[in-house]
């Protein structure tokens, strides 16, 4: 006898804006726009199978905000002036032929850039070496170089490529915005404590550290009116930095997750290695579950490591409303229709994502 999914396929709405069910795509880089940033027809086609394929709800990959120092990767999308804007609007129309709703990723790299064409180096909260190594599968090489700490002016910058990025986004169609918090690009250095070391308004304690996410969601918010979801994307771990860990252990999650809840946002997404796992050593609770706690009215993304119906319903049931799928929606772009039609799930091969981790023709074919 098959386990009851039911309540993976039941509807729901961020912030008026309906979904179909409870499973959604993670949000994946997949460098494959023109090197100019634009959308391409092959993205369109990656996209779009994901819709067919039942998902409720597409996260796109992180899309770059300004001409400045936003951009991370070579062949990165961008939505920085209208010629970007314009070139996503096949790739929304495909993915909302199949009444998936389609939310775009705004990222900013700061200090873990590691290929923008508008610029040679690199800005963070402050002068301090990311760890870790670039990624090869996005075309890079060694260590990160020395970041400069941001000027006033080059912060306010970066928040107004928010905000204008989160308007052409909503012009050209998409359903809500994500802002990209996670993962070590550049709203998450000014979170973390080793990366921020700042003694003005942006930085200081955990609260303190929350300035710049919440500065760039009220400019968006402002920008795109009270209609649009604006979510935030939150992590632990890092691209550069896997392992990491809040210091402050709840009191920081309290913090973080409290900041996005007063602030409004219309979503939180966490993210984690093993999302249902305990968020801290010698803990408890899970992300899931202190998102839940400090941010109780605020609809909530998991995502990490979920691979089949029942770690998803489980998810659900530590408080998630939404469980977002990254590899495995990879292996399965049609993962909730074969989990409706009680069909086996193929497991996800790295060989997707190399050398370059570009979408490939077999990701495509029928
Ligand atoms: C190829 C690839 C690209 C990714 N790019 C992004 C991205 O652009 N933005 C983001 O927030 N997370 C990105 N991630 C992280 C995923 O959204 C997700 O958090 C991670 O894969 C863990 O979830 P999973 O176990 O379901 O795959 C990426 C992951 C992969 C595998």
């Amino acid at each position: 006898m098959s386990a009851n999914t039911d309540s993976l396929f039941t509807a729901t709405d961020i912030n008026g804006v309906s979904l179909g069910n409870r499973l959604a795509v993670a949000p994946m880089t997949r460098v494959s726009a023109n090197e100019g940033g634009t959308a391409t027809e092959t993205m369109a086609r990656y996209y779009e199978r994901f819709a067919g394929g039942g998902f409720g709800l597409v996260v796109t990959e992180g899309i770059y905000t300004d001409k400045a120092f936003a951009q991370g990767y070579f062949h990165q999308p961008g939505i920085t002036d209208e010629e970007q804007a314009q070139a996503w609007r096949p790739v929304v129309d495909a993915v909302h032929r199949h009444g998936t709703r389609f939310f775009a990723q705004l990222m900013h790299a700061g200090a873990i850039s590691q290929g923008n064409r508008f610029r040679n180096a690199t800005v963070g909260p402050s002068a301090v070496q990311p760890k870790g190594q670039q990624m090869e599968f996005y075309r890079g090489k060694g260590a990160y170089p020395m970041p400069a700490a941001m000027t006033e002016g080059q912060i306010a910058d970066a928040v107004e490529g928010f905000a204008a990025s989160a308007a052409r986004a909503v012009s050209a169609g998409f359903d809500g915005i994500e802002i990209h918090g996670a993962n070590g690009y550049l709203i998450d250095q000014f979170l973390t404590d080793y990366a921020n070391r700042r003694d003005d308004r942006w930085g200081g304690d955990t609260r303190r550290r929350t300035t710049f996410v919440r500065a760039v969601f009220e400019a968006v918010r402002a920008r795109v009116g009270a209609a649009v979801p604006v979510g935030v994307r939150i992590s632990q771990g890092k691209v550069n930095d896997f392992t990491h860990k809040w210091a402050g252990g709840d009191q920081d999650a309290e913090a973080i997750f409290g900041a996005l809840a007063e602030a409004g946002a219309s979503y939180i997404h966490v993210t984690e290695h093993k999302v249902w796992e305990p968020a801290f050593e010698g803990g408890r609770d899970s992300l899931v579950a202190l998102a839940r706690r400090y941010a109780p009215h605020v609809p909530l993304i998991a995502n990490g490591g979920v691979q089949d119906a029942a770690r998803a319903q489980e998810v659900m049931a530590a408080g998630a409303d939404i469980v977002a799928l990254g590899k495995a929606a990879l292996a399965n772009p049609d993962f909730p229709n074969r989990i409706r039609a009680e069909q086996e799930v193929s497991a996800f091969d790295p060989a997707i994502l190399g050398p370059i981790a570009n979408i490939k023709p077999s990701e495509l074919a029928a």
